[in-house]
């Protein structure tokens, strides 16, 4: 078992409580490592190293902090394997899944090295004559990042590449679920040449740490993402200081299957979309809206796909659904189980924790499917868990109506032939994310990843987006006529 520091100004560091807490692997309840509880005094200290290398890395050219990225991504690539085995040990989604975690991360990372040679401002003509006019993108200055468990590599990624190459210098706090992967990614950039101060990581639990990053005077921006309830209120205490905020927060992403659907296709779709990381996705398809006429057969051919999952640890191959991460996860679906069967839903299938000698020391949830109605408390709320809501609905109008009728608006899907269909979804949906023919999980990061309603706010995360939240537009005029010329003022 490993013990690790926090990491401030480029060195491994005791944190001022002298307490610590334990990584559990959520399939097995082994320890992997142990990590310091951060307090408010180690994100001051991490403020002030941040504060130190900003001048420095704010100087560094833009692609020349691409580079270290770039650098970083080959390292993952290479690494690939190991460190999917460690998503899966830590985090417990299954090995491919793990696998697919640090892809996306080598992906965004690449994609986000190449902003240092764009960073792109505009040009455009001035109202005088001999008067040039354009802006450029500068760094925020000290940002802080918070990050979820469910995707350890991918996620840290999204935020910390475009505040890097962008010349933020960093305060990052990982999920106290998956701190293993947050330093083995800190170790990476390290060897990548990250300059000392430039990343600072402090472990620790979210009153505390999480707190001190989003109050502290010296951090001009916080990105966020995790749940609803913890984004009111980080948004609530960042607000009090000004300070720009991103936030990804919930969704209850609904796939709806018309008449006219593929039903194979659409299936397979709310197989992967609902139980994929066991449901652990903010992406997770947690609602399956079905037009009555294909409703008997969809759910027949569903609930024998469900079946066949294989439960179990999810290092091994063969396995299709790992643990959920860690006890209080547990809890919380197994509660919206028993919040469902009270409030009247029909569970057709499992709706319980697994239990045998290859369960027993870890956190495994079979995968559930009811049927339910629009308006339930588990069609509305977000469990994040492997946990399918299915609602029967009579026409295209009904459907796009329970879609939208939630609080989320992250992503969204649809299964039909018809093009009108699709391209009428495509406009109606609330969601910032629309799939055809797809699942609504899987998104690829060179396209802008968000949502509406308290799915978030801020500028979208990854693709071209990614950039905004981390600049400062600064507008320049060149007046080069050499005499005064008043812009607006006709004399
Ligand atoms: C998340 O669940 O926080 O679209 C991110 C997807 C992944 C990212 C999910 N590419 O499902």
């Amino acid at each position: 078992m490993k013990e690790f520091g926090l990491y401030i100004d480029g060195r491994w560091m005791p944190s001022s409580s002298g307490r610590s807490f334990k990584s559990i692997n959520p399939a097995t309840g082994e320890t992997l490592a142990t990590f310091p509880e951060g307090t408010g005094k180690d994100v001051e200290r991490a403020v002030e190293a941040a504060f130190e290398a900003q001048a420095s890395w704010k100087k560094f050219s833009a692609p020349g902090r691409g580079e270290i990225l770039s650098k970083a991504a080959w390292i993952m690539r290479n690494r690939k394997d190991e460190l999917g085995e460690l998503v899966s040990r830590e985090m417990g989604k299954v090995i491919s899944e793990g696998k697919g975690d640090v892809q996306e991360a080598v992906d965004f990372l690449e994609y986000i090295a190449g902003e240092g040679r764009r960073m792109a401002g505009e040009t455009t003509p001035s109202e005088l004559p001999e008067k040039f006019c354009m802006t450029v993108r500068q760094p925020i200055g000290i940002v802080g990042l918070i990050t979820p468990w469910n995707f350890p590599f991918a996620v840290p990624c999204w935020k910390l590449g475009p505040a890097l190459v962008a010349g933020n210098s960093v305060v990052y706090k990982p999920a106290t679920l998956t701190p293993l992967c947050a330093a083995t990614f800190v170790r990476i950039l390290e060897e990548a040449g990250l300059p000392q101060g430039v990343l600072n990581m402090v472990t620790g639990p979210a009153e505390e740490v999480g707190r001190a990053i989003v109050e502290h005077p010296g951090i001009r921006a916080v990105s966020f993402t995790g749940s609803l309830s913890s984004g009111k209120d980080v948004y609530t205490r960042a607000a009090t200081g000004l300070k720009r905020v991103g936030l990804e927060l919930g969704g209850k992403n609904p796939q709806i299957v018309m008449d006219d659907a593929d039903i194979s296709l659409a299936v397979e779709g709310a197989l992967f979309g609902a139980f994929g990381t066991a449901g652990q996705r903010c992406t997770a398809t947690s609602r399956l809206i079905l037009h009555g006429a294909i409703y008997e057969e969809t759910m027949e051919r569903l609930v024998s796909r469900t079946r066949d999952l294989k439960i179990g640890d999810p290092v091994d191959p063969a396995v299709d659904v790992g643990p959920v991460c860690g006890e209080d996860q547990e809890k919380k679906i197994l509660n919206y189980i028993e919040v469902g069967k009270k409030e009247g839903a029909h569970l057709i299938m499992g709706g319980q924790k697994m239990t045998g000698p290859r369960f027993d020391k870890g956190f495994f949830i079979a995968p559930t499917i009811f049927e339910t109605r629009h308006g339930m408390r588990i069609t509305k709320e977000e469990m994040f868990g492997p946990v399918l809501s299915v609602i029967k609905v009579q026409d295209y109008e009904e459907a796009i109506h329970v879609a939208n009728d939630v609080e989320y608006g992250l992503s969204s899907s649809i299964y039909t032939r018809d093009i009108r269909t699709a391209h009428r979804a495509i406009d109606e949906l609330e969601a910032g994310i629309v799939y055809i023919n797809a699942p609504t999980i899987g998104a690829e990061v060179h396209l802008p990843f968000g949502g509406v309603k308290n799915t978030g706010i801020g500028t979208r995360e990854a693709g071209s987006a990614a950039i905004e939240e981390f600049t400062e537009i600064k507008t320049v005029f060149i007046d080069y006529s050499g005499r005064l010329q008043k812009a607006q003022i006709q004399e």
